[in-house]
């Protein structure tokens, strides 16, 4: 949830810092903070607000010194506050922390050190790191990291700077990764803090500690025994984290969906005939995920059902540990992920592996967490999303899946896939009923959103994009369920968008709309087909394949919130108290 990194080289280390964690800054943006080691001493400075505010009020990019640590915040222990923002000293400032996690013994470290005598500035758990280390320091860094790591508990990632210029980071259920350039090492959450300046990463694993000293490093575990992790090249352009000529990456991200989607329906031959057949072969399938990607978990589901004959259950990652308690050993999980660093996730993960099941993941960041532990993982192929809500990844999901399908139904679905890319294309272009919808819609405060089967996921998922970006209240129905509740809710100020295209949900979809329309609500139909019945109607291209229609269905529902957020004045790219990727439960 939250950014670190830490940089040791021949270059001074604060505008490197603060260029990294403009680019991390999608992971957490509440506040924002520095430390540089210079001539013997810590400096620090940290404060709230987004990174480019914070250093233009604090000049941090000015600060002295090659080694430092850096961090963007999301909030979880201690408010929104310059004190609470990282990095956090310890008593005497001779050791500086940035941190990513949730200590969970923080309350008793902190009494323990409180009780020895130590100082605390801040509300937030992760400052017992800094005193825990300032403890434990008297045998130098590597003893004084090995002491602290065993003495918290929860998930962590932590780097910290120490006063003779040691740079050390350790991991723990979070992920921390090394850069390793020509003239200098990274240590960072995210691969993007430093592939502008090198491609050659380490990936420490759970329990791995480095330190970065006199230019050279040393990986070893919480025991002191030394790891040797490969260093692996990062394939990622950087060009793909700028917005180019957008206003904000969401939009660019919306707009690249007619090329990401047909990358995404690519994939090595050996790598998904693997897939395919562990999940065809599987006694029992069960599908996961977050947010969006447990949205795509639904259509995966569907899509199984009806091509494939594999019946499959979906289990929302957060709800696992009940739902995934007792499940047989030879079946298969299947974790949809964008980031693969979901916490929730990464637990269902672990549920279903310790009880013998195979983990098949179908994921965007290739690095990540996730698919370090998979037993086969298909990429979305999307390139880094940094818009905080999930446009590309999702469609790049659904392209997948529907790859997926069509290889275990021995190529049903093969021709309609080729009319994905003209599709989106028609859609993307065709905004301006979107525009004029989104301006009827601009002040209202509730939004229904109804569809049946395939259409359903669609709801829940255009509800989700407007209340992350619009911060409206916004709810995905299944239209079935209308009249057993719902409709008691329709009246004159209420809007409900009907994802209706022309498929066999088309007649019953058409009759809940007389119905919410007889009760004065406004009703705005998705759909390639017109009808009297709509006050507004988005059209969309007919589909041969009515099971793809939601990857055209969505398009619009993204577009819209994007464009309700901008009349709100609320940051499309950054909503308010959320995170790209939810690493902590
Ligand atoms: C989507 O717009 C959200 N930002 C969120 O629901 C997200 O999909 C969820 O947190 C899961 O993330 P993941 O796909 O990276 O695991």
């Amino acid at each position: 949830m939250c950014s670190i990194i830490g940089y040791k080289g021949k270059n001074f280390a604060a505008p490197i810092l603060v260029d990294s964690l403009k680019k991390m800054e999608y992971r957490g943006y509440d506040s924002v903070g520095v430390a540089t080691f210079d001539n013997g001493g810590i400096m620090v400075r940290k404060g709230t607000g987004k990174v480019l505010e914070v250093n233009k009020n604090l000049a941090i990019s000015e600060m002295a010194g090659k080694i430092g640590i850096g961090h963007t915040r999301w909030a979880t222990h201690g408010g929104v506050t310059d004190k609470n923002a990282h990095p956090h000293s310890a008593c005497k400032n001779n050791i500086a922390v940035v941190h990513n996690g949730i200590i969970e013994n923080y309350k008793e470290l902190k009494e323990e050190l409180t009780v020895a005598g130590h100082t605390f500035a801040s509300e937030t758990d992760s400052e017992v790191i800094a005193h825990l280390l300032e403890v434990h320091h008297g045998k130098g860094v590597r003893d004084a990291m090995i002491q602290t790591c065993k003495r918290l508990k929860g998930n962590y990632a932590f780097v910290a700077v120490f006063q003779d210029g040691t740079i050390a980071g350790a991991r723990y259920e979070e992920p921390l990764i090394i850069g390793v350039a020509n003239d200098g090492y990274f240590i960072s959450s995210d691969v993007l803090g430093f592939l502008q300046y090198t491609d050659k990463a380490v990936f420490l694993e759970n329990g791995d500690i480095c330190i970065v000293d006199n230019s050279k490093l040393e990986v070893f575990n919480f025991e002191g025994t030394p790891v040797a992790h490969p260093i692996t090249q990062v394939a990622w352009e950087l060009g793909d984290i700028e917005k180019g000529k957008y206003a904000h990456h969401t939009l660019k991200e919306i707009n690249e969906q007619k090329i990401t989607v047909v990358h995404a329906g690519r994939q090595d031959e050996e790598i998904i005939s693997k897939f395919c057949d562990l999940l065809a072969n599987a006694k029992s399938v069960y599908i996961t995920g977050s947010g969006t990607s447990y949205h795509s978990a639904l259509i995966f589901k569907y899509m199984l059902a009806k091509f494939a004959k594999i019946r499959a259950e979906t289990v929302m990652s957060s709800e696992s540990q009940y739902a995934l308690a007792s499940i047989e050993g030879d079946s298969v999980l299947v974790a949809i992920s964008q980031s693969g660093e979901t916490a929730d996730v990464l637990d269902s993960v672990k549920l279903a592996k310790n009880q013998g099941a195979k983990i098949l993941l179908i994921v965007n960041v290739t690095t990540s967490s996730l698919a370090r532990i998979s037993d086969a993982f298909l990429s979305t192929n999307c390139g880094p999303e940094i818009g905080v809500a999930a446009t590309k990844s999702f469609t790049g999901q659904l392209a997948l899946i529907y790859n997926i399908t069509d290889r275990l139904c021995k190529g049903c679905l093969a021709t309609a896939r080729a009319e994905f890319a003209v599709a989106i294309e028609n859609v993307i272009a065709s905004q301006a009923s979107v525009m004029r919808v989104a301006e009827q819609m601009k002040d209202c405060t509730d939004i229904y959103l109804l569809g049946r089967s395939i259409h359903y996921p669609i709801a829940l998922e255009g509800a989700l994009k407007l209340k992350e970006l619009a911060y409206v209240h916004a709810e995905g129905i299944a239209a079935g369920e209308l009249k057993h509740g719902p409709l008691a809710l329709m009246e004159k100020n209420t809007f409900v968008i009907m994802l209706n295209p022309h498929d066999p949900t088309f007649g019953d979809t058409i009759s809940n709309a007389h119905e919410i329309k007889a009760r004065g609500a406004t009703v705005i139909g998705i759909s390639d087909r017109k009808d009297d019945v709509y006050d507004h109607w988005i059209e969309i291209p007919q589909l041969k394949e009515e099971s793809f229609y939601p990857i055209v269905e969505v398009i619009p529902l993204q577009m819209l919130a994007y464009q309700l957020a901008l009349a709100k004045n609320a940051d499309p790219d950054y909503p308010r108290n959320l995170a790209k990727s939810v690493t902590v439960r």
